[in-house]
């Protein structure tokens, strides 16, 4: 069953991960250690399973055959069986190579769903900020929406995008998933899954929630090193120090051995600590010493660029990206997004000299932050 080991995602077989990457700090009950890994990897042998025989409904298939745009290639190989999984990964890559910029590996993914995707909601916010920012227009080219549902998937065609079907077995999420709800939590540990799968694909991306504000071009500020830089809900210290508080909906990475490891050991974290989202989870393993052993080097964005309302940026003039964070629910999003998305028409209607203080401030957030 090969099919299994490239779409599993860090839950087929992972034992060993788990032992070398010692989420386990204490290493002196080694017997307490060893039961507790049997356990673990029970567990993940049983969802690995799990997976496996989800894996062979039919519903990738379905959906597929409902959009003519994926039919094509695929005749071709008509006689040859092939796996969902494996059709999954080829269209994706299609996917991604359209979607590359110049240098054939860098893109820009976001997900979406139904209710993020409404008529007039998240995602046309966040289609406008690519519009009104500083030179994002562009940008726009190379984005990827991975679609959760298939409402989210005909919104993204429909505004012209690369979209691809991100496909969960047995879950329907078109629906609000709310904060830390079941559903909420399998999304966001199956947007971890796709974003490994993307790095294994050799792109390089930028991962996006939809309710990031693009308002300038943001590939002038990230590190020119670092394979892993991520924006941070607050930023305390400086850009290499783990003590910063990450927040997974905006962060650049690069392929290397090192990122498809380290997605691997951070989706492992999901059967380690249950009950918690990708970002918590991130929060307890980012100081592991898996990392520097793995040689995965962090860079945090400060949030004067990278801002959000748990921390604004304060400055107009410096400002990149806004992201609407410390804010639980679409319709407090959508205010304090609304205000924002004015604010910034208002700054940029000025000419840069007549710009002061005042001008150049948030009157954000207000629900929010
Ligand atoms: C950044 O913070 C870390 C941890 O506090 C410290 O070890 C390092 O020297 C600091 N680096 C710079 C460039 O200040
Ligand atoms: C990643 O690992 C594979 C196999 O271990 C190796 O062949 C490849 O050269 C490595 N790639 C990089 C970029 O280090
Ligand atoms: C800043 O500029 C705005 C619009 O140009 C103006 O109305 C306001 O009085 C100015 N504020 C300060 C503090 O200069």
């Amino acid at each position: 069953m090969p099919a299994a080991s490239t779409r599993g995602g860090g839950v087929d077989g992972d034992g060993d991960t788990l032992e070398s990457g010692g989420y386990r700090r204490d290493t002196s009950h080694k017997p307490m250690l060893s039961s507790v890994s049997i356990k673990i990897t029970l567990m993940l042998v049983l969802v690995g399973t799990t997976i496996l025989i989800f894996n062979q409904s039919s519903y990738p298939l379905k959906f597929f055959r409902n959009h003519n745009s994926f039919s094509g290639p695929s005749c071709e190989n008509s006689n040859v069986p092939s796996s969902p999984a494996k059709d999954e990964n080829i269209e994706l890559e299609k996917t991604l190579r359209r979607a590359a910029m110049k240098d054939s590996k860098t893109v820009i993914i976001t997900t979406l769903n139904a209710a993020w995707s409404e008529p007039n909601s998240l995602f046309d916010l966040f289609l406008e900020s690519f519009r009104i920012g500083d030179g994002t227009a562009h940008l726009l080219d190379h984005v990827v929406v991975g679609a959760f549902d298939k409402t989210a998937y005909e919104r993204c065609k429909a505004a012209g995008l690369h979209c691809y079907a991100v496909t969960t077995e047995g879950v329907d999420f078109s629906g609000e998933a709310f904060f830390m709800s079941e559903d909420y939590l399998k999304m966001m540990w199956r947007r971890i899954d796709l974003l490994r799968t993307v790095l294994e694909l050799g792109f390089d991306f930028v991962f996006t929630d939809a309710d990031v504000m693009w308002l300038r071009d943001p590939f002038k500020k990230f590190y020119q090193d670092g394979d892993f830089q991520i924006a941070c809900d607050h930023y305390w210290a400086n850009y290499t120090d783990v003590s910063n508080s990450p927040n997974g909906g905006f962060n650049y990475v690069k392929s290397s051995n090192r990122t498809i490891e380290f997605y691997k050991f951070w989706h492992n974290g999901r059967e380690y600590f249950p009950g918690r989202h990708d970002q918590d989870v991130l929060n307890m393993i980012k100081d592991n010493p898996f990392i520097p052993r793995i040689g995965l080097e962090f860079r945090f964005l400060d949030t004067a660029h990278f801002g959000g309302f748990c921390e604004p940026s304060k400055d107009l003039d410096e400002v990149i990206t806004m992201h609407a964070n410390c804010c639980i629910g679409i319709p407090n999003k959508m205010h304090d997004l609304t205000m924002l998305v004015d604010d910034w028409k208002r700054y940029m209607a000025i000419p840069p000299s007549n710009r002061n203080s005042t001008t150049r401030s948030w009157t954000v957030p207000r629900i929010c932050g």
